[in-house]
């Protein structure tokens, strides 16, 4: 037994069981402190290293230009002010998306605003794009070391979830300024279309809204590569009017998809007694996510890269989206039931079916089943 997967094994069975007791914002709170204590030694960081990190060259991409040590990403939402980015590549991240930022700093929801959903491996997430705003996300990442560099970060910008920024034009300004203070430090932009939990009902989700919105971004100097973050709750000839919007505004890619706003007539959510307000994440949204990339996929010809996410609790959960045109993957619920063991696990298990599959390298299985 690999080391990753004893951990796995002590997290489902003796970690688990008493903090999921405890409030999950606060469990998340204090492994935030835990996780970013640990990340600011070299002795700390690679003994997290030996205990949790599987490499291997079949997982190993360049993709936009960006060298990807494998293709499993934390997602949005777990690390939004940058403290973690020292720690994750050693938990066995091959990338990170930290954020989502805005502008300006920003309180949030009031509280309780994470709820964790058992029966439907799930969590409710209601923080309002609480943030603490570009301009000190950004002296963070500029105080890393330089060798923390070569870890890809994705940044995550969206509007200021609050009354000030409630026109389009407004909007598109904060966010070509939170770009400008940003965008040096990313490796990838990712525009969040889709936050389920802001005051403005996803503007940018509209295809004419998002036109005004990205030749402003394009336009900026020391451009990244740029990625669309979407909701899984739009008709398909929506996502194909983002995608014609995306295409002629030379977008790199989309990653599908964020939390879930649908309760009605949902068979993967079992839980009962859910707080009013918030978007659901895990085993709730991910067959609404696998459709989502699916269609995607199907309707881009490769024109699009296509990262994959919403409910990847294994290494059968990636390789599915993988199959269904992901080259890249990226997760948070599964971390919080699964505990971080579960990074060299999907790790480890994408390498055995590739294998078994007859594949020399995960990029000749990107699409496989469409
Ligand atoms: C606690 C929490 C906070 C999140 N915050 C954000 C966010 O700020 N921006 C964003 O784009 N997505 C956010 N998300 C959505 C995730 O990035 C991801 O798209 C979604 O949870 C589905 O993946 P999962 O099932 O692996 O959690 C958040 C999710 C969780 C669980």
């Amino acid at each position: 037994m690999a080391l990753y997967d004893l951990e796995r094994w002590t997290y489902r069975n003796i970690a688990r069981p008493p903090l999921f007791h405890l409030d999950p914002e606060v469990v998340h709170d204090r492994t935030t402190d835990f996780a970013e204590f640990f990340g600011r030694t070299a002795p700390t960081r690679a003994l997290t290293r030996w205990f949790f990190r599987y490499d291997h060259p079949m997982l190993r991409q360049t993709i936009a230009g960006i060298d990807f040590a494998n293709p499993i990403g934390l997602s949005a939402g777990f690390d939004k002010n940058a403290r973690l980015t020292l720690i994750m590549p050693e938990i066995g991240f091959g990338f990170e998306e930290i954020g989502s930022v805005s502008l300006r700093p920003c309180r949030g929801n009031p509280k309780p605003r994470l709820h964790r959903l058992p029966a439907s491996k799930s969590v409710v997430v209601n923080y309002g794009l609480m943030n603490d705003g570009a301009s000190v996300i950004a002296a963070r990442l500029a105080a890393r070391p330089t060798a923390a560099a070569k870890f890809p970060l994705g940044i995550s910008l969206v509007p200021t979830n609050d009354a000030q920024s409630t026109t389009i034009p407004a909007m598109v300004e904060e966010v070509v300024a939170a770009h400008r203070i940003l965008a040096p430090y990313a490796a990838y932009v990712t525009l969040n279309l889709s936050c389920p939990n802001s005051c403005q009902p996803q503007p940018f989700m509209d295809p004419r809204a998002l036109r005004e919105l990205l030749p402003e971004v394009v336009k900026q100097p020391g451009q990244k590569p740029i990625f669309l973050k979407i909701s899984p709750d739009v008709p398909k000839s929506q996502l194909d009017e983002l995608m014609a919007a995306a295409a002629d505004f030379g977008v790199t890619g989309f990653i599908a998809t964020n939390l879930t706003k649908q309760r009605e007539g949902n068979p993967a959510l079992r839980d009962t007694n859910l707080p009013e307000k918030g978007g659901l994440s895990g085993g709730v949204v991910s067959a609404l996510s696998d459709r989502t990339l699916e269609h995607l996929a199907r309707q881009s010809h490769g024109r699009f890269v296509l990262m994959g996410v919403g409910g990847v609790f294994g290494p059968d959960d990636a390789y599915r989206k993988i199959g269904l045109g992901a080259s890249l993957i990226q997760l948070i619920t599964g971390m919080l039931y699964e505990g971080p063991g579960l990074l060299g696990s999907i790790n480890r298990g994408l390498v055995d079916r590739l294998q078994r599959d007859g594949f020399k390298h995960i990029s000749e299985a990107v699409g496989k089943d469409l």
